[in-house]
Parts: C-alpha cells; sequence; structure tokens
C-alpha cells in the first residue's frame, strides 16, 4: 500500500521593503533565505503527519494542495524556517508540497504552476495576500515585485481581485542581513486583516501605504547603485511607516532599536505582530550580540537561497517512520 517517498524543499524569505503595501498592487523588494522546509510525501493507507494520524481537512493550505488526491498519503515536514516568523514558513511548506506531490502523481510542474498552487493555497488559507511569499520561495535568488525601472529577466504576473503584481528577478546584492527573532508566532493573515480594516476606516492609513510604496521605490534605486547608507535609511523609515500601521510591536522595535547602532537601518520583516526583523550591517557580530542581549535570537543570513527543488530523502522526525 505504501509508497516510495518523493521530497521537495523551499527556502525561507525576508522582505527587503514593502511587505503589506505589496498586498495592494505595490512594489517590493524580497530575498531568499538560506533556511530551508522539506516536505516528503508517500501514498498511504492513512493520512498522517511526521508519525502521527492526522485529519488533513483541518489544515487549510494541506487540504487545499491535495484536494485531487484519491488516497491517503504519509506527509514528513521539517523546517528550519522559524514558523509564523515572516519569513515565509507556510508559502514554503505549500510550494515544496506542491513540488513533492507533483513528483509523486507523476506530474510535469513549470516553477510558475508550482508557484500558483503555493500561493492559491495561501489565498485559500490566510485570505488576501499577496503571491510575493510564494514567488520568493518558489523562484529562491532575489526578486523585484511591480517595481520601475527594474531591468530583471520577467518571471511572472499574478492577476487577482483587480490587483496585478509583476515579479522580475533580482541580483541578489552583496549585503549582510542579520535577521532578528523574537519568538513571537504572528500568523500572516490577521496582520493583513488588521491593515486592510484600518485603510478602510481612515484614509491616513492608505496615505502610508503610499509612502511604503515611495520608500521601496527609492530603495529599489539605492539597490541598483549598491548603496547601502541609503537602503538603511530606507529600511529604517519603513520601519516606521510600519509602525504607524500598527504592525510593529514592543518586541519587534526592541530589536530594530539594539540594532540600529550597528547597522546602516533595520525593520521588521513580513507581517509583522512579532515574528523577525531585519537588519542591514557591516558590523554582523555586534548586531547579533545586541539582538541576544535583548532576548532575541539573531542569524547572519546568506542570501540567495536556491528555489523550490527535489531532494534525495526524506527528512529524518523523530518517531516517524521513513
Ligand atoms: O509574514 P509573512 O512571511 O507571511 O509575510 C507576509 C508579507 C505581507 O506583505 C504582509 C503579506 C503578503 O501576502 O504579501
Amino acid at each position: 500500500m505504501r509508497g516510495d517517498w518523493h521530497t521537495a524543499s523551499a527556502p525561507g524569505k525576508f522582505v527587503i521593503l514593502g511587505e503589506h503595501s505589496v498586498v495592494y498592487g505595490r512594489p517590493a523588494i524580497t530575498l531568499a533565505a538560506d533556511l530551508r522546509m522539506t516536505v516528503a510525501v508517500r501514498r498511504s493507507a492513512w493520512n498522517t503527519m511526521n508519525g502521527e494520524k492526522l485529519d488533513f481537512r483541518r489544515q487549510a493550505h494541506i487540504r487545499h494542495l491535495t484536494r485531487n488526491l484519491r488516497h491517503a498519503i504519509d506527509m514528513l515536514t521539517y523546517s528550519e524556517i522559524p514558523v509564523g516568523s515572516g519569513m515565509g514558513s507556510s508559502a514554503a511548506l505549500s510550494a515544496s508540497m506542491a513540488m513533492a506531490l507533483a513528483s509523486m502523481e507523476d506530474r510535469e510542474m513549470s516553477e510558475e504552476q508550482i508557484m500558483r498552487e503555493a500561493y492559491d493555497a495561501e489565498f485559500y488559507a490566510q485570505g488576501n495576500g499577496s503571491p510575493m511569499d510564494a514567488s520568493s520561495c518558489v523562484h529562491g535568488g532575489g526578486l523585484t515585485v511591480n517595481m520601475p525601472g527594474s531591468e530583471g529577466r520577467r518571471l511572472w504576473t499574478v492577476e487577482r481581485g483587480g490587483r496585478r503584481w509583476e515579479f522580475r528577478d533580482l541580483e541578489v546584492p552583496r549585503m549582510t542581513f542579520v535577521i532578528g527573532n523574537t519568538g513571537i508566532r504572528a500568523p500572516t493573515g490577521p496582520q493583513v486583516a488588521k491593515v486592510h480594516r484600518y485603510m478602510e476606516r481612515n484614509s491616513f492609513a492608505c496615505e502610508v501605504i503610499d509612502d511604503i510604496a515611495d520608500v521601496t521605490i527609492e530603495g529599489g534605486n539605492a539597490l541598483r547603485r549598491n548603496d547601502v547608507e541609503a537602503l538603511g535609511r530606507l529600511m529604517t523609515q519603513d520601519h516606521k511607516l510600519l509602525s504607524i500601521l500598527g504592525v510593529s510591536c514592543d518586541p519587534l522595535n526592541k530589536l530594530v532599536n539594539a540594532s540600529l547602532p550597528y547597522s546602516y537601518g533595520a525593520k521588521l520583516t513580513g507581517s509583522g505582530g512579532g515574528g523577525c526583523m531585519v537588519a542591514l550591517t557591516d558590523r554582523a557580530e555586534q548586531v547579533c550580540e545586541a539582538i541576544r542581549s535583548r532576548g532575541g535570537t539573531p542569524y547572519v543570513v546568506r542570501t540567495g537561497g536556491k528555489g523550490v527543488s527535489m531532494e534525495p530523502s526524506p527528512p529524518d522526525v523523530p518517531g516517524a517512520d521513513r
């Protein structure tokens, strides 16, 4: 009854500029990190995850991804990406699971098809988000979204609900980024919904979204000039705008403030409310120490992680049968 394992992995991502405003079709810049999510699947008599019997119908992403399967599966997952932390863990799960399932079913899928499947799963599970996370986790490397003047290769365009996102390849900058994790889990959906409610009630919130878009476009220009100082300043400015939108929190602000004396700039990354911040620096050790001293977990990111890809063997999950 049991088939062979089919295993795939995908990178997490962090956002240099433009989260939240990208939901409304504004520009953003994102890089894949070298932390990966690995998912293995095989045909089975019962649905299991990491050795436990599981009702996949209660897991929205997985329910969507397995909607056309006519049999049960065993599933193993292993994540280096902190979950619910603004580093795209759910998009990385959707992307790697879509690829592993396609392999199990002997179906060919292009990078773009995997991205669309992963984005649909994200949209189904957490509502009104953008395809930025899914694109970043599928493509790896670096990406710009709706960036005026971007000269990178066009990857794909996604349209939904009157919004349109054009993705282009971005040459990964030779810059050092340090991630600081607050350890507070904060799922994306509620943060995106909170900003949406704020925008409906208050035109000021719409102006903040416009300001984030302006800062992001300036950041795109700074990146092209390799101007770390300007880019850092813009990241810090973006953090202030995101704070005004109500998606930062004390633990994030503490880590950002602690990093600033040793950084060109710092900001929350992802949906906020907890999760991670990112600092642009050439003093990584000092930033790590500052983050640690405020109770955060630092991590020097190696940028340019490869996109979703097949793996030779399933992850070793304690207690689960391989
Ligand atoms: O927190 P994450 O890793 O899911 O990132 C969310 C990024 C947002 O711009 C806030 C939402 C989105 O769908 O683009």
